[in-house]
């Protein structure tokens, strides 16, 4: 593979991107986007809230109209059947590479995790099918969650896993599937919606980009996921991505559900630090970073890891979830483990030593994260991802995070607000001097 296309597949999975450098187009180009809530490119935002008004009454209790050869899907992913009907889908469709050799592998867990928060509804699960052969063709979700936007908090949803068949592309679907699931979201009184994309709309609220940190390299290579540079051996490759055997930081562990009220007010006073965050309610918070605790922590997607001083008291923590690629066609390899740095928090931030610049929590957030680096190796992880978001501009060099080609935009439907840093430069680039005041990371 050559470079060009090794990056090109790593900015999709960063993003589900599209296989192109995004391009903007002008707004009158975006036939569908147009007609929406959102703020157009050349706006200036001087005040912040929502751009139209409705309620309830206002909204449509029929659903869309679809071509005769579709129709709407009552999907319900607790039920075996309609669960590998979405796996299916997404499987063969969401995002793969030009030569199909890698595909997500969104398991039961993980699937269960991302559309099942508490407070989900079923029907915001929303799939259509091909009315002769019950076929699944197309598919979104949206799960509840509030946000703090600048201090001003918000009910919204969070939109996610857009997916139209492959053989049914271009034919407009997907902006019936978001009127859809907006008029059902409507439904509940809620108005706002979050949702990320590779691809540039009208448009982002915040712009981030993808790092990535190899960590079996030679792995990475083989399966040509990964290249090797001129003048460059293999062996120094791989020197270079080694990690320690053992971590560093006292006192971490692997988190269980006695830390959770550690974990809660740890994180709720790190979130501050931030201009877009969601309000986790305490289930929502015990979901997104215990998922089920049922499940072996060899299964598990989410993992959480702590660290408890001397007093017992929470002093740091750190997530990370596992969503895997299918390697196709390789005879040595058949899975490439993949990681997403999630949530963290660490009360350094808060000490009285602390000055502009961050350089305790840079010290702290390095040697966290340069843990569960090696957490992740253990795991089976060959590759680490974070996004510039919250703080992590201040790791991202020194852990030997390369920056991806893949930009992750952010977007909020019906809501205008001045635009959140992304911790990216004037250029688009990785900004190692500041860091971002995005606090939502989404799956
Ligand atoms: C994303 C996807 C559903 C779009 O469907 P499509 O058949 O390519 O496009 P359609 O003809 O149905 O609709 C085109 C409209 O959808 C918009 N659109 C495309 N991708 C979008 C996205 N990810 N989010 C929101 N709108 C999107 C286009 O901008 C266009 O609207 P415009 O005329 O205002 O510009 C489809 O390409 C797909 O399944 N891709 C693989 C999965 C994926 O990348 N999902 C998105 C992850 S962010």
């Amino acid at each position: 593979m050559s470079e060009k296309s090794i990056e090109e597949l790593l900015k999709k999975l960063a993003a589900g991107a599209q296989l192109s450098e995004p391009e903007k187009k002008e707004m009158k180009d975006y036939k569908f986007w147009k007609t929406q809530p959102v703020p157009s490119f050349d706006e200036t935002i001087t005040t912040q809230g929502p751009i139209e008004t409705k309620t309830i009454a206002d909204i449509s209790t029929e659903p869309l109209p679809l071509l005769k050869e579709f129709e709407w899907a009552d999907l319900d992913i607790n039920k075996q059947e309609d669960h590998d009907e979405v796996f299916k889908l997404l499987y063969e469709n969401y995002v793969e590479d030009a030569d199909s050799t890698f595909r997500f592998k969104y398991t039961k867990e993980f699937l269960d995790w991302a559309l099942k928060p508490p407070g989900y509804r079923r029907d915001w699960h929303v799939g259509v099918r091909v009315k002769a052969t019950g076929r699944l063709i197309g598919f979104i979700a949206g799960i509840p969650t509030d946000l703090d936007v600048r201090s001003q908090e918000i009910k919204a949803v969070e939109i996610n896993f857009i997916c139209v068949h492959k053989k049914l592309r271009s034919k407009r679907l997907a902006p019936i599937l978001i009127k859809e699931v907006t008029r059902r979201v409507n439904l509940q009184g809620i108005f706002q919606a979050l949702y990320t994309a590779g691809v540039v709309l009208p448009s982002p609220v915040s712009v981030c980009r993808y790092n990535h940190r190899p960590i079996n390299w030679k792995k990475l290579h083989s399966v040509g996921f990964s290249y090797l540079p001129d003048g460059v051996s293999e062996t120094q490759m791989i020197a270079k991505y080694t990690l320690r055997n053992q971590g560093k930081v006292k006192n971490l562990r692997r988190a269980t559900l006695d830390d959770f009220e550690g974990v809660e007010s740890l994180f709720t006073k790190f979130q501050k630090r931030y201009e877009l965050t969601q309000k986790f309610s305490t289930d929502e918070l015990k979901h997104w970073l215990f998922g089920d605790a049922s499940i072996k922590n060899e299964d598990k997607v989410i993992h959480t890891f702590v660290v408890e001083d001397e007093q017992g008291k929470i002093t740091d923590f750190f997530s990370f979830y596992l969503l895997p690629f299918t390697i196709l066609d390789n005879k040595e390899h058949d899975e490439l483990g993949i990681a997403y740095l999630f949530y963290y928090a660490s009360d350094v931030a808060f000490d009285k030593e602390e000055k502009e610049g961050n350089q305790l929590l840079k010290k702290r957030l390095t040697e966290l994260i340069g843990d569960a680096l090696i957490i992740a190796k253990s795991l089976g992880v060959d590759v680490f991802n974070a996004l510039t978001t919250q703080d992590n501009n201040l790791f991202l060099q020194d852990l030997k995070f390369g920056e991806g080609d893949g930009l992750l935009n952010y977007y909020l439907f019906n809501y205008r607000v001045k635009q959140i840093e992304g911790g990216l430069n004037d250029k688009n680039h990785v900004d190692y001097n500041d860091v971002s005041k995005m606090g939502v990371v989404m799956l």
